[in-house]
């Protein structure tokens, strides 16, 4: 059985106050990470903060980024070092967001998944079409070569542990979220594309989010369903109200 994984994605919001209030708020209340692993992945200045504030709790807490060198002259990046010694458990990878206005490429991504095992940081590598690739039919040659080259090289054991986030680009902050049978179709589509790459106990093992306008109302559609193992949230994971709504759904 996969245990399920709700992750917050706040991308570039809040405040360093709203974020601590938030965790200290928040990291009491989330159910047990018997039932679910719970998340919040956050700007990286908030990092050493949260992870003080929900040190020894059930309130993980992410990174949004990281660099794929452990040091030197990479003037503005972060090393998987650097999150691991502030006691960072997840980072996400190739968010579309990265891939789109920072230029991200597979190869880079697939760098730094790899970079974030040697660590000991769970990557949530995200992958997901845009509407045009939707629309024109590319659907599966897309998220078929962003899974394999995102992945490539890692091995069994590692995907294993890996989350891997299916998000349509279409669906992000649009409020038109996929629906259930689509986000479905497609996180098995993902599950059949690792289990060619790497065989069907990795694929069987392998957590595989939906993210895309989820909120406390659609949440438990999702995770009805048998390849969907959790959500990246955005939106719906900036209040703690929210968050904790999408948690008790599980
Ligand atoms: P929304 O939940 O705001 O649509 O964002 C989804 C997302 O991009 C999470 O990574």
């Amino acid at each position: 059985m996969r245990k399920p994984i709700i992750a917050g994605n706040w991308k570039m919001n809040l405040t360093l106050k709203d974020a601590v209030a938030f965790a200290e708020e928040v990291k009491g209340t989330v159910p047990a990470s018997s039932k679910v692993d719970a998340a919040v992945c956050a700007p990286s200045v908030f990092l050493a903060h949260l992870t003080e504030a929900t040190a020894g709790t059930d309130l993980k807490i992410g990174a949004q980024n990281m660099y794929d060198q452990e040091s030197g002259a990479f003037t503005g990046e972060i090393s998987p070092v650097m999150l691991k010694e502030l006691g960072v458990t997840y980072v996400v990878l190739g968010h579309s967001e990265r891939r789109e206005y920072f230029g991200e490429t597979d190869a880079f991504i697939n760098s730094k998944t790899k970079k974030a095992f040697e660590h000991g940081i769970v990557p949530i590598v995200c992958v997901g079409e845009t509407l045009e690739e939707r629309e024109g039919g590319k659907f599966e040659s897309v998220i078929r070569e962003q899974t394999t080259n995102s992945l490539k090289g890692l091995t069994v054991d590692q995907v294993k542990n890996l989350v891997v986030a299916y998000e349509p680009v279409w669906a992000i902050g649009t409020g038109k979220s996929a629906t259930e049978q689509d986000a479905q179709d497609s996180c098995k589509f993902v599950r059949d594309v690792i289990a060619a790459e790497f065989g069907t106990e990795a694929a069987e093992a392998v957590r595989i989010q939906y993210g895309g306008s989820v909120k406390p109302d659609n949440i438990k559609e999702y995770m009805a369903q048998p390849d969907i193992d959790g959500a990246l949230v955005g939106g719906a994971s900036l209040e703690t109200g929210s968050f904790l709504k999408l948690l008790e759904a599980i």
